[in-house]
């Protein structure tokens, strides 16, 4: 068998922050370290490792000689290689990523609200400091979509990425449909549960969906997405009863992620939105994230996985450090850059220029003529119906109706929605809800 060429010197790592994937990417280093010696050629050194807090870090069993308090040992170590920076949150880990490129390490980090929020700069200057700079972890948990996107798809054109991105609200919504639940009490269970944060709030509120289709769409494009450009719309409005409705339809309501190109322009967006119950994400439940990208020539591709817990984001931040570690000791860095800037970056569009069709609930009089005076407020603004649902109604009760349009402007959406509201029949504020597919 030819022998595999190796690299005697030694990668070493420093990990900055010891938490839950911070002590599970220490200890898979430390028992593995024979096994990625092997798959790499050359020794993969765990050197250091520093929190503020080592308790959890003893706790976990590493080695009393690696760990520190003080990040700058790690920092300023001219023998460690690569930075793992795992603290989170966006002031000290933007600063230890940054004083890590300057001198001249590479990192690898978990942290999708500092690459959504300035991951333009941080890519300018990892090229500008000639060293790595990659983030598998930060979006879908374990699934390797990020090197799918920069590697796997290299030869495409990506049309759209889009999916479901956060499991907090996939478990609350598999919930309300399950188990006709609403929202409140759907959100308690998975906080027992342990899967929502004690503040659930980035999650509910669609902020880290946001953080995390933005690095996807940025990466699919060419052009760092600003996150204000991202329309956000959480899942806290969501009720039981339009859970009911639109599965009297056909469709079941998920909380998507969405990024196209169409048009010459991109837009980006987050909201909860109506899929056929027959379709693959549909069919996404509990906490599992999938990620659906479509391009040519491959056509579509479907991801789906853990995108949380300590098992899977460390598996990917591991992956990262192979993927880093093979660059340094073959001396093969920019082998395929992290993030590839499209030549002609495209404009984006505002979320009242994007097309889609709508799920609408009114709740109007029971009176003759009530659905006519709703379709010609959509009608006079080109917004055609492809179904109307009138529930059964007791004489004197509201009624509820339901109706399904073909793709309409945001734009004149908004407007018929608040001229329907204004009709004197309509008796409750007007339910809305985007429906996808909607390039037909
Ligand atoms: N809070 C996230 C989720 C996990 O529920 O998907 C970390 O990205």
């Amino acid at each position: 068998m030819k022998k595999r060429e190796t690299n005697h010197a030694a990668v070493r790592v420093g990990i900055l922050g010891c938490g839950t994937i911070g002590a599970g990417v220490a200890r898979h280093l430390l028992a593995q370290r024979h096994a990625l010696a092997h798959h790499l050629g050359c020794p993969l050194e765990l050197a250091r490792v520093a929190d503020i807090d080592l308790a959890g870090a003893r706790r976990e069993g590493l080695p009393a000689a690696l760990l520190t308090t003080c990040a700058d040992e790690v920092l300023r170590d001219p023998r460690i290689d690569i930075v793992v920076e795992l603290i989170g949150g966006t002031t000290a880990a933007k600063h230890c990523v940054m004083d890590a490129m300057r001198r001249g390490k590479h990192v690898v980090t978990a942290n999708k609200a500092l690459l959504a929020k300035d991951g333009l700069r941080l890519h300018t200057l990892a090229q500008a400091h000639g060293v790595d700079l990659f983030y598998e972890a930060s979006v879908g948990g374990g699934i390797p979509i990020i090197k799918a996107l920069r590697e796997g798809f290299v030869a495409n054109r990506i049309d759209s990425v889009f999916g479901i991105v956060n499991g907090t609200c996939n478990y609350i919504l598999t919930r309300m449909t399950a188990a006709g639940l609403e929202f409140g009490q759907a959100l308690k269970e998975a906080m027992a549960q342990g899967y929502a944060e004690a503040d659930p709030t980035l999650d509910i509120e669609g902020h880290d969906a946001r953080h995390k289709i933005g690095i996807l769409a940025s990466i699919a494009f060419g052009q760092w997405i600003p996150q204000p450009r991202i329309y956000v719309q959480g899942i806290t409005g969501v009720t039981a009863l339009d859970i009911q409705c639109a599965n009297e339809l056909g469709y079941v309501i998920k909380f998507l992620a969405i990024a196209k190109a169409e048009n010459g322009g991109l837009h980006a967006r987050v909201h909860p939105t109506l899929l056929p119950a027959h379709s693959m994400l549909a069919n996404v439940n509990g906490v599992f994230n999938a990620i659906e990208v479509n391009g040519a020539p491959i056509g579509t591709t479907l991801f789906y996985g853990r995108g949380a817990g300590r098992d899977a984001t460390s598996s990917a931040v591991i992956a990262d450090i192979i993927d880093v570690a093979r660059n340094v000791g073959l001396r093969s860095h920019k082998r395929l850059p992290a993030f590839a800037f499209a030549a002609r970056p495209r404009p984006l569009k505002p979320m009242a220029e994007v097309c889609t069709k709508y799920y609408l609930r009114c709740t109007t009089v029971d009176r003759p003529g009530v659905i006519a005076a709703i379709s010609r407020e959509l009608g006079s603004r080109n917004i055609g119906l492809t179904s109307v649902l009138l529930h059964e109604t007791a004489r004197g009760a509201r009624s509820t109706i339901l109706f399904m349009t073909h793709r309409a402007r945001e734009c004149d959406m908004q407007a018929a929605l608040a001229a329907i509201n204004r009709l004197p029949v309509v008796k409750a504020k007007t339910v809305m809800i985007r429906v996808e597919p909607s390039d037909e």
